[in-house]
């Protein structure tokens, strides 16, 4: 079983998380996830729901929520700089932010490790290992975009949460599927089906 770390954080639309979490354990992956202090608040406010922080209170509330049985999910607190994740002995194949707020971004950017999320984004990156960022924000200001170019520099992979429209979307599970299953295209995974441009309709 492959091991994934999934990161969400306290940017708008957590939902694309919680889609990638449903398709990861689906897929019989072993997830290792970690909620930013952030992504409680805007679980909150915007999904009207509040998520256990206490991680095995917070698994089965996703396993509930999302109704998936397969897989293995562990959740981690936003601090636990001790979990096995935050170090580099432990083998991973690759963290997923996502979505990524722009404190997360900023604080990876500059190599300030204060929470679990950062501390194994900076893993990541200095064992070499697929780091993916899917940065929600807009416009982006310089600062961001700085540090996006340091995050791509240092090896990180930027994938914006933006849509394709040749897919012609009727939902919003629609644009959300479509978002999480590309993005997992860029970590080698085929998540789920989704329609793949074939060129124009004749
Ligand atoms: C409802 C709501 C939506 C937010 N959306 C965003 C967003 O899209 N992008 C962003 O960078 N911050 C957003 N924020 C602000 C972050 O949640 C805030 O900066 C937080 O400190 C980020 O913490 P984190 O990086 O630890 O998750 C939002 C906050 C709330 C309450």
């Amino acid at each position: 079983m492959d091991n994934i770390v999934l990161a969400i954080t306290g940017a708008s639309a957590i939902q694309l998380g919680e889609r990638a979490l449903q398709l990861l354990l689906q897929n019989n992956y072993k997830v290792d996830l970690i909620l930013s202090k952030g992504a409680y608040q805007v679980a909150k406010s915007e999904r009207k729901i509040n998520i256990p922080v206490e991680p095995n209170a917070q698994e089965l509330f996703w396993r509930k929520t999302l109704s998936v049985d397969s897989g293995k999910l562990n959740c981690y607190r936003w601090n636990d700089n001790a979990a096995p994740i935050a170090s580099g002995s432990h083998k991973t194949k690759g963290m997923v932010i996502l979505p990524c707020s722009m404190g997360t971004l900023g604080r990876i950017a500059s190599g300030f490790s204060l929470d679990l999320i950062e501390r194994c984004a900076d893993v990541h990156l200095k064992e070499k290992r697929p780091l993916i960022i899917s940065p929600r924000e807009s416009p982006f200001n310089l600062i961001h975009l700085e540090n996006l170019k340091s995050i791509a520099l240092a090896g990180g992979q930027i994938v914006p949460p933006i849509p394709a429209w040749y897919s012609n979307p009727e939902t919003i599970d629609d644009l959300i599927d479509f978002i999480v299953v590309r993005l997992f295209d860029s970590f080698g995974e085929n998540l789920d089906k989704i329609e793949r441009w074939k060129g124009p309709k004749k």
